[in-house]
């Protein structure tokens, strides 16, 4: 059986090497689809702030960048290549394709050989790369998640583009199982990105088999993403920590997994520093069992 590969006692959660691969990043890293406008559309009202952000990260030691060409659309891409280009030697961008945003702003599937190949090449043009390091096929899947369908065909014009070399590593994203084992017949599956915090755990599972399996794990909307997490269990633990209460659902993440890499998205440099500041906190086992009920009370009130 294999372990997740990582290292511990970094001020950034420790250093984690993507299965298969020679890159390794802190288990802290950045989401960037705050760094867009309004509904991720259009240009931040602030651009110097955005770059400003991204600066923080990287001086910080952040190495591992989350984003996608449709943020904006390319709006996002472009702050990045502005704030960061020519790239450190050792950061990691790992971007998305199968979506579209038309003029009104819409998310739309973009899943075609072309969409996904015109995707590739508009990610090396607006970041200024020749390869990206990791590309995941985010599947539309449902208004809550993932669904049931095939993902072979869009897996496989990505491992194609693999294999001419614009793409080095493959992930997947908004998938179940079943497409993750999909994905994995076709080609090496690096990372999974799903939707999971404190209060939506229906990935234990998943999450526990892809550590066994050294596959990392990178939830989406870690601090709740549209719906900011509210609790008020998780605002006494953070009360009682001298800390926030997203400090807390991010330290939970960490201490949740080590194959768990997080990407929390913020626009604010404020924010950046209290998030990655969160690596640094230590949550016992009781306090643990007590973040864990607010999954388990939430779930209640679903039923
Ligand atoms: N694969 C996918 O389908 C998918 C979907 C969504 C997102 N993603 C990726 O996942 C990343 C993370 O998700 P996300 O950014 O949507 O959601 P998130 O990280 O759960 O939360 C971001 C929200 O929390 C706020 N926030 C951040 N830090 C805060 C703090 N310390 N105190 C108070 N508020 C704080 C941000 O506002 P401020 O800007 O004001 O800080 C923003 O509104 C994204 O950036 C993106 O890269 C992937």
């Amino acid at each position: 059986m294999k372990t997740a590969n990582t290292t511990n006692g970094t001020k950034l959660g420790g250093r984690f090497t993507f299965s298969g691969t020679s890159l390794t990043v802190q288990r802290m890293g950045y989401g960037a689809m705050q760094l867009a406008g309004p509904g991720v559309y259009g240009p931040p009202k602030d651009p110097d702030a955005a770059v400003a952000v991204l600066r923080e990260a990287a001086a910080t030691g952040v190495n591992h960048i989350d984003t996608a060409d449709f943020y904006g659309p390319h709006v996002t891409n472009q702050i990045i290549k502005k704030a960061l280009h020519p790239y450190p030697t050792g950061l990691v961008i790992v971007t998305k394709l199968g979506t579209r945003r038309p003029a009104d702003g819409s998310w739309q599937p973009a899943v075609s050989s072309q969409d996904l190949t015109e995707g590739v090449h508009d990610n090396l043009r607006n970041l200024g790369l020749d390869a990206l390091d990791i590309v995941n096929y985010r599947a539309m899947g449902a208004i809550h998640g993932p669904a049931e369908g095939s993902i072979a065909k869009e897996v496989t014009v990505l491992a194609d583009l693999k294999r001419k070399g614009l793409i080095r590593h493959i992930g997947v994203s908004n998938v179940t199982p079943g497409q993750i084992a999909e994905a994995q017949a076709i080609t090496e599956v690096v990372c999974v990105q799903n939707n999971y915090n404190l209060a939506n755990r229906n990935d234990d599972a998943l999450i526990d088999d892809l550590a066994r399996r050294g596959i990392a794990y990178v939830p989406f909307f870690p601090l709740g993403g549209f719906t900011p997490l509210q609790s008020s269990t998780l605002s006494a633990v953070a009360n009682r920590l001298g800390a926030t209460p997203m400090q807390v659902a991010l330290a939970w993440l960490l201490h949740r997994s080590p194959n768990i890499l997080l990407i929390p998205g913020t626009s604010s440099v404020a924010h950046l520093r209290e998030n990655l500041a969160s690596a640094q906190l230590t949550l016992s086992p009781e306090t643990l069992s007590e973040l864990d009920e607010i999954a388990a009370s939430a779930a209640a009130i679903e039923h």
